[in-house]
């Protein structure tokens, strides 16, 4: 039978947990950072690697993620904020319990103000398509990075889910830290010296129109427009088209034109993305701070039903000295084409021992 609704769900806050989303708190270390480069504890228990694109997006087999060691799930930590996204299959042993305990490893768990929760564990967040604002948020212009309102927003989100839909709902990411490296140098750098304004509107548009309460105060939060990933070191374009609101310190015109062209470029720039299409018992973890997502509106009538456990991050920041993926990338390029041409060589030398 499907789930019920409201089966073990908090809606709306009741006296005793509005202030549940205040105590929402920031990293006190950064998960992931000056781990093993080639994360050989990780990829001893990988049995399959797939790369959906060069430079974001990855499937892990073999990997339980209820059974990590300290040391894989610090590698994995790594790995998710050089891949932007990895996706797993078979994941049916991560129930609730577990769910939460692979998102506390990397740092404090946020606690939505608005998204219903579960009753046990209000850390983990219920996205059902039948609870959510049916148009504002499930439109073709949704493109975010969870929580970008707070002061310290979401590092990696975690989701699995438990309704599926019979055909549609795939969720897709963009890829900030490419966006930034495609910029011109004089957009660069007029970019990284600018800051932009988040907020929570959406969820006070939501609850004006609900008349759900919230769990904590809604945040909104000025964080600088390029912003560094602490656990690669490399520089990513940080706003979107449902939290930011303004750029800081220009005028409103100049602010929409510039935030119009950013998000255009994350929703239209295919290259920069990756696709994925859910089954039963699959998990995505992203990192928030260089990424960008959307669910994909095409499953209606069927529904979908995800659980999403979210860590807070640190505050962000940008550092002018940051390296780039576009730098970090181009040692991993020589060694592709370089194992292109062994391999053409080698079907090279069979032919002409052939002949
Ligand atoms: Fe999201």
């Amino acid at each position: 039978m499907a789930p019920s609704v409201t089966e073990n769900i908090i809606l709306s806050a009741t006296d005793k947990d509005v202030t549940l989303a205040d105590r929402n708190t920031h990293a006190t270390r950064v998960a992931g950072k000056d781990v093993d480069p080639e994360k050989k504890a990780l990829f001893a228990s990988v049995t399959k690697r797939i790369d959906y694109s060069p430079k974001i997006g990855t499937e892990l087999h073999g990997i339980k993620l209820s059974q990590l060691t300290d040391q894989q799930s610090e590698e994995l930590a790594a790995l998710i904020s050089e891949r932007g996204v990895v996706f797993f299959r078979d994941q049916e042993d991560l129930d609730r319990k577990e769910h939460v305990k692979l998102g506390a490893r990397w740092g404090p768990l946020h606690i939505h103000p608005l998204v219903p929760h579960d009753q046990e564990s209000p850390e983990v967040i219920i996205l059902d398509s039948r609870l959510n604002p049916p148009n504002r948020y499930n439109t073709n212009n949704s493109w975010h990075s969870d929580v970008s309102f707070e002061p310290a927003p979401a590092s990696y989100s975690i989701l699995k889910f438990d309704e599926i839909p019979e055909s549609g709902g795939d969720t897709a990411w963009s890829n900030g830290y490419q966006l930034y490296d495609d910029l011109s140098q004089p957009i660069k750098t007029l970019l990284e010296g600018l800051t932009a304004t988040h907020t929570s509107d959406i969820f006070r548009f939501f609850q004006a129109n609900t008349g759900r309460k919230t769990f904590g105060k809604l945040n909104d939060s000025d964080h600088p427009i390029i912003r560094t990933n602490p656990v690669t070191g490399w520089k990513s374009v940080f706003t979107n088209s449902v939290f930011t609101r303004e750029i800081n310190g220009i005028s409103a015109a100049e602010s929409k034109w510039i935030l119009e062209y950013l998000n255009d470029l994350v929703s239209k720039r295919l290259e920069y993305q990756v696709r994925f299409r859910w089954q039963k018992h699959s998990v995505a973890i992203w990192d928030n701070r260089s990424t960008f997502h959307t669910g994909v509106p095409d499953f209606r009538p069927y529904h979908r039903r995800g659980l999403r456990v979210t860590v807070s991050g640190e505050k962000p920041f940008f550092d002018v000295n940051s390296g780039t993926q576009a730098q970090a990338f181009e040692p991993i390029a020589e060694a592709i084409v370089s194992k292109q041409e062994a391999a053409e060589k080698s079907k090279e030398d069979a032919a002409l021992q052939l002949a």
